[in-house]
């Protein structure tokens, strides 16, 4: 606290980030980063920025990069928006599509820097609970609303919404934005990109943080239609005119180009995962089903906050809620190596052990 803050900050509750340690030689599992260095592509891309043109600004709107994210999409390049992070594009949404009088809807269990928005941006909004299966039922968002928003597969859980039902969403609910943010759809979800030329209010988020190995990059961007993405650049150029950088937007085009090296690495951890989600069944636990790059498991005999002091005891780190009550006995673990996982697997059989 301070005399000089400004009111609204007294009133901020910020977003805490998993925790990235100093030690080495630990199986962290705890952000949802893939476990594999990205593609050699970027880093040759990264070494050839390393030039006397660092002196210059960069692409104020990263053309080369938007033009290839499209062509990825097969959307026009008027239809995306590039952010540092996702959670910077998320936070513009935030401010240029989700701020309205009628408060905005997302699941009470979900990704928790969205509440922090509301915060910074005095946004009303309403947390819709999630079935007691964990998942989202579409009917309870038909209703008078300033916004929508999930993470579809959606975060902390890992279940996936079907494309039909994210359809139905939009059919019912034509009158404010709809933002899915595919944060995690590369492990095994359908993108609702294909919905966008049919829905003027729905607007789709991605990141390159966890399928192309480059949470280090920080590279997000949103598809919709031109609409949505001027109100999207209004507010960037109202606040930062150059968000991505030079190695950012450079390393960022390599990876979505290199589509062999990412099909390769996001079957590499699903492949994991299947692994790793039979091996904690047989010890009892009981998974959410996942199509994200991580799981969500409780065990029925043991609390999830010893388990996770359990495991950092043996030097792996997994993720624990607290909040809300009824996840707190889950643990989200995301998928390492092999031999990552195979640790986590001999550290959780002594531990449901005892
Ligand atoms: C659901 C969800 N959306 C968005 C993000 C932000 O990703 P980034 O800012 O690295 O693109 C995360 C990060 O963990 C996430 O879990």
């Amino acid at each position: 606290m301070s005399q000089y803050w400004s009111a609204v900050v007294h009133g901020l509750t910020p977003y805490v980030p998993g925790e990235q340690p100093k030690l080495a030689n630990l199986v962290k599992l705890n952000t949802n980063e893939c476990p594999y260095g990205p593609s050699p592509r970027v880093l040759d891309a990264l070494r050839a920025e390393a030039a006397d043109t660092l002196r210059l600004y960069p692409d104020p709107n990263s053309d080369r990069l938007r033009a290839g994210i499209a062509a990825y999409h097969g959307v026009n390049a008027d239809q995306v928006f590039v952010g540092n992070g996702s959670d910077e594009v998320l936070a513009h949404a935030f401010m240029a599509l989700l701020k309205h009088d009628a408060p905005i809807l997302f699941p009470d269990i979900s990704y928790s820097f969205y509440p922090v928005y509301c915060g910074l941006y005095e946004i009303a909004y309403r947390q819709v609970p999630l079935t007691d299966a964990f998942e989202i039922r579409v009917d309870d968002y038909l209703t008078l609303n300033g916004g929508v928003i999930f993470p579809n597969p959606n975060a902390p859980t890992g279940r996936l919404l079907a494309l039909s039902e994210i359809e139905r969403l939009l059919a019912g609910n034509p009158d404010s934005v709809v933002v899915i943010d595919e944060a995690y759809i590369d492990f095994g979800g359908e993108s609702a990109v294909g919905l966008v030329a049919r829905y003027p209010q729905l607007l789709v988020t991605r990141t390159l943080s966890k399928s192309h190995a480059l949470a280090g990059l920080r590279v997000g961007y949103a598809i919709g239609q031109p609409h949505l993405i001027e109100a999207l650049n209004r507010v960037k150029d109202s606040f930062n005119s150059y968000p991505l950088d030079r190695f950012a937007q450079a390393g960022a085009l390599a990876s979505l180009q290199d589509h062999g090296y990412f099909e390769a690495l996001c079957a590499r951890v699903v492949a994991t995962r299947t692994r790793l989600v039979a091996a904690m069944s047989d010890m009892g636990f009981e998974v959410l089903p996942s199509t994200a790059n991580f799981i969500f498991a409780r065990h029925p005999a043991h609390d999830g906050a010893e388990l996770a002091a359990g495991l950092r005891e043996r030097s792996i780190i997994v993720r624990h809620f607290k909040q809300p009550a009824r996840i707190a006995p889950f643990l989200r673990i995301t998928i390492g190596t092999d031999a990552q996982c195979d640790a986590l697997i001999a550290a959780l059989k002594t531990l449901v052990a005892c």
